[in-house]
C-alpha cells in the first residue's frame, strides 16, 4: 500500500522502516530540513538498534524516500500517519500545536480521500479536534477520516516492538478506514482491538500511566525494603510469579524517564483534571519518581557522610540501555543535585555522551575505568551490559574509596563485598558496612 508519514522521530523513522519493509510504499516527511537531508545520506539522527539497516534496506529496494514537502506526502498515500511530537507544556499539557499545524495541511492540500491516522501520544478527544480542524479546511466535497492507532515502541526494542506487537489498536469511525487499516496491519499477524477512536487513545494513555505506575509501586517498595533490611529483588521476584501481577517494570531502581511516561503520565493527569476528575493515583506516581532521584542521591551522601568535594563516577546517562536518548534521564537530575552538593562528577556512558552537551562541570571519561579514576564512589544509573561485567579489582585500585552505589540493583551485593567493596543497592539491606 501507498503511505506516507509526517513526522520523522522515534516514533515516524520506525513507522516508515517498517512498513517499508513489510513491502508498503512509503514517504516520509519532515519540516526539519537538516534531518530530510541526513536521511537521504543514509545516516540516522539518533541511535535505534535495526532501524538503520531497514531503511537503508527500503531505500535500496526504492520502498522509501524522505521530503520536505508535506503536500508531497499527502499526494502519495491514500494513509497518512501523524507522528510529530506532542511535548509536554510547564502544566503537563500535551502540546498539540504541530498536530494541528500538520493536519491543517494534510487538509489543504488533499484533494480526493485520505485516512488522517494519529500515531503521536495524544490526549483522549484529540481526534474530535482533528475533525474540526479538517472539516474547517477541506475542499469541499473532499472525503476524509480520522483514526488512531496509538504506538506502544520502547526505545531500544522499537523495531522489535512494531513487528512483533502484544496488540494494535485502531480507533476507527467507519468501515473504509477499518478496513484499510486492517490490510495494512494484516502482514504483521498481531492481536487486533478495532474500537472507537475514543477508546483507542486511552488505551495508549492507560497503558503507559499503568507502566509508569508499576515502577513507582515497586520503588515505593524499595523504599520500604530499605528501611527493614528485605531485598526488593526479591520481593518482586515473589511478587511476579503471580500471573495476574507479572514481573516485567518490577525493577527498582532511579526511577524512569524518557520522553513517554513522565510526559504521558503529566498529560494524563491535566487531562483528568479538564474533565473534572482529579487523579491522585498517578500524581502519587509522579512524586514518588521524583523522590527516587532525590533518594540516590542522599544514598550516596550518607555513605560518603557528605558530597562537599568528593568524586562521584557516575555509570550511565541515557534514560535507559540501547539508547542515546537523554530526555527526562534520571541522570540529568541525578548529577545537578551531586554538583549542588559539591561533588566533582565524572561520567561515562556507551551512547548518550554525544548529547550531553547539556551537562556543565562533568568529566566525560572514555569508559567506566576513566570515571573510577580518584572516585570516592562509583554510582550506577543506567544498566548498559557493559557495567555488568567489570574487572572489579583493577576498579578497586583506581578509586578513592571501594564504594558503589548501584541505582539498578545490577550487581550481586555478597560477591562486591568479597571483592572488598562497600555495596548500596535500591531497597536492598546494605548488611554489614
Ligand atoms: C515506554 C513504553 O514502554 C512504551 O510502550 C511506549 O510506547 C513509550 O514509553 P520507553 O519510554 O521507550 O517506552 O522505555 P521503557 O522501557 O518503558 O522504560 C521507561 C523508563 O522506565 C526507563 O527510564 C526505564 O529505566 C524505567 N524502568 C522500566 C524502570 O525504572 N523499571 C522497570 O522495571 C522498567
Amino acid at each position: 500500500m501507498n503511505i506516507s508519514i509526517v513526522g520523522a522521530g522515534h516514533v515516524g523513522l520506525v513507522t516508515g522502516a517498517c512498513f517499508a519493509d513489510l513491502g508498503n510504499r512509503v514517504v516520509m516527511s519532515d519540516d526539519d530540513h537538516a534531518k530530510i537531508a541526513r536521511l537521504k545520506r543514509r545516516e540516522m539522527p539518533f541511535y535505534e538498534p535495526g532501524v538503520e539497516e531497514l531503511l537503508r534496506r527500503g531505500m535500496a529496494k526504492r520502498r522509501i524516500r524522505f521530503t520536505t514537502s508535506l503536500a508531497e506526502a499527502v499526494e502519495h498515500g491514500q494513509l497518512i500517519f501523524v507522528c510529530v511530537g506532542t511535548p509536554a507544556r510547564p502544566n503537563g499539557e500535551a502540546d498539540l500545536s504541530a498536530v494541528e499545524t500538520v493536519c491543517r495541511g494534510i487538509a489543504k492540500t488533499m484533494r480526493s480521500y485520505r485516512l488522517i491516522i494519529e500515531k503521536s501520544t495524544v490526549p483522549v478527544e484529540t481526534g474530535e479536534w482533528i475533525k474540526r480542524t479538517c472539516r474547517l479546511t477541506v475542499r469541499r466535497g473532499v472525503p476524509f477520516d480520522v483514526a488512531s492507532n496509538p504506538e506502544f515502541l520502547r526505545e531500544g526494542q522499537a523495531v522489535q516492538d512494531f513487528l512483533h506487537p502484544d496488540r494494535v489498536v485502531l480507533g476507527v469511525e467507519s468501515k473504509r478506514a477499518k478496513d484499510l487499516l486492517l490490510e495494512l496491519y494484516k502482514p504483521l499477524q498481531a492481536p487486533i482491538i478495532v474500537t472507537d477512536v475514543k477508546s483507542a487513545e486511552l488505551i495508549k494513555h492507560a497503558s503507559n500511566s499503568f507502566l509508569a505506575l508499576k515502577i513507582s509501586f515497586i520503588n515505593a517498595i524499595a523504599q520500604i525494603c530499605e528501611r527493614v533490611g528485605a531485598d526488593v529483588a526479591k520481593v518482586a521476584e515473589g511478587m511476579g510469579l503471580d500471573k495476574r501481577i507479572g514481573r516485567a517494570f518490577l525493577d527498582a531502581g532511579v526511577g524512569y524517564g524518557g520522553y513517554c511516561l513522565p510526559k504521558d503520565v503529566a498529560a494524563f493527569i491535566h487531562i483528568a483534571e479538564q474533565l473534572g476528575y482529579d487523579f491522585k493515583l498517578l500524581k502519587a506516581t509522579a512524586g514518588v519518581n521524583e523522590e527516587q532521584r532525590r533518594s540516590f542521591v542522599k544514598r550516596v551522601g550518607e555513605a560518603l557522610w557528605n558530597l562537599n568535594n568528593k568524586t562521584i563516577g557516575v555509570l550511565g546517562l541515557s534514560f535507559k540501555p540501547d539508547t542515546d536518548d537523554l530526555r527526562e534521564a534520571p541522570s540529568i537530575d541525578i548529577i545537578r543535585m551531586l554538583q549542588q552538593e559539591g561533588a566533582k562528577v565524572r561520567v561515562f556512558d556507551p551512547k548518550a555522551m554525544a548529547h550531553a552537551d547539556g551537562l556543565q562541570g562533568v568529566t566525560f571519561c572514555k569508559d567506566a575505568y576513566g570515571v573510577a579514576r580518584g572516585a570516592d564512589c562509583l554510582a550506577v544509573v543506567t544498566e548498559w551490559n557493559e557495567f555488568k561485567e567489570l574487572d572489579f579489582s583493577r576498579l578497586k585500585k583506581l578509586m578513592r574509596q571501594p564504594l558503589i552505589v548501584d541505582g539498578r540493583n545490577i550487581y550481586d551485593p555478597e560477591a562486591l563485598r568479597r571483592l572488598g567493596f562497600r555495596y548500596v543497592g535500591t531497597g536492598r539491606s546494605h548488611g554489614h558496612d
